[in-house]
């Protein structure tokens, strides 16, 4: 049976690369009457430090853009990882799964452990075991994510087929990363060679779920360019990488392929074209904000909705644990 699962680290602000490639991918994804599981990964994100405070907060503030960007949680299964157990019991077991050799090879870790690597904690090399659990813990069978996650699913789908080959069994499915659109890797607006992250220092670099219609405005007008007007196709793009992101963005946020924007706007200057995306971006994103607001004047209710989450989660988890400790010979009388 097909399943999908999704995760976001809350750790720090939203930005339009999480909207474009996971966000507004996950609420179309569940227009299609699968079953569906959204996850705060609050597990991942104490893989670098976290203050208390901040994360709780930010756990909250993911629900609210979940629900504001259209996940519905009585169809969908919106939760937050640490309340369910059964993630932290699979991510074992595939820690003794995946090879170190497999892990080193993570350009993720690679990235975020930067030159110091023996500084990073432990929880950091083993982060992609635990995505994989989270995955597999439900037997997932599709992950809509962003580009950069695609090393990560392959190591998810290396680890399900060593277990399944180790033990004997067809146990976990081979899951599929769906990874669609034209916003996959939304690119910083001040560095076309860098995507876009939450933990750029530069706050003109990225667009956040909670700014205001001015400051996208001026963010958009400020993003860099270069002065040739956009091409009337494609190809013309391949290396502008900042006219191209540009371009990525409006037809993400219209639900245009690159050719049909480009047949609109081919032609126009930046001065032209800049604005139209502003407004844009303004008109879809404002009303998310706006509820993204409302939604977190009142935090009990958004717990209340993590807590049934779990709830439901762990419906499907604790069997799918138990059959996996049951096939490598744990008793479990
Ligand atoms: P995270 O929290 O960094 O990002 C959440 C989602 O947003 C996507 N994304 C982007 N898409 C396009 N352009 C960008 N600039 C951009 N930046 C981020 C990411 O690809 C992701 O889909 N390891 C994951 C979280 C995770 C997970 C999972 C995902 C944990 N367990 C299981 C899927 C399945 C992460 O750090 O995403």
């Amino acid at each position: 049976t097909p399943r999908v699962f999704s995760g976001i680290q809350p750790s720090g602000n939203l930005h339009l690369g999480n909207y474009l490639g996971a966000l507004k991918r996950f609420a179309a994804s569940q227009e299609r009457g699968i079953e569906s599981l959204f996850c705060m990964v609050d597990l991942h994100a104490v893989t670098v430090w976290q203050d208390p405070a901040d994360l709780t907060r930010a756990t909250r503030e993911l629900a609210a853009g979940f629900i504001a960007s259209g996940i519905d949680p009585d169809r969908s299964i919106l939760f937050n990882q640490s309340q369910v157990p059964e993630h932290t019991q699979m991510a074992w077991v595939f820690n003794c799964i995946a090879r170190m050799g497999w892990m080193q090879r993570m350009t993720q870790f690679k990235d975020k452990a930067g030159k110091n690597a023996q500084n990073a904690s432990l929880g950091l090399f083993a982060y992609p075991a635990l995505m994989a659990a989270d995955i597999l813990v439900y037997h997932a069978t599709e992950v809509p994510v962003g580009e950069d996650q695609k090393q990560h699913l392959e190591l998810t789908r290396d680890i399900a087929a060593k277990f399944n080959h180790d033990y004997g069994v067809n146990f976990f499915p081979e899951t599929e990363p769906r990874i669609e659109g034209a916003a996959t890797r939304v690119m910083s607006l001040r560095d076309g060679s860098k995507k876009m992250s939450k933990s750029d220092p530069s706050d003109m670099s990225r667009i956040n779920l909670t700014d205001d219609a001015e400051t996208i405005a001026k963010k958009i007008r400020k993003a860099k360019t270069d002065p040739e007007a956009l091409p009337s196709e494609a190809e013309g793009l391949e290396a502008r990488p900042e006219a191209r992101n540009l371009v990525n963005i409006y037809a993400a946020l219209a639900d245009q392929s690159v050719d049909e924007v480009l047949r609109d706007m081919g032609g126009r200057e930046f001065s032209a074209f800049k604005p139209a995306l502003a407004d844009l971006a303004v008109d879809q994103l404002s009303p998310i904000t706006a509820e993204m607001s409302r939604l977190m004047q009142d935090v009990s209710e958004i717990d209340a909705i993590l807590a049934r989450g779990a709830e439901r989660a762990r419906a499907i988890a604790q069997p799918i644990v138990r059959q996996t400790y049951e096939i490598m010979g744990m008793v479990t009388s």
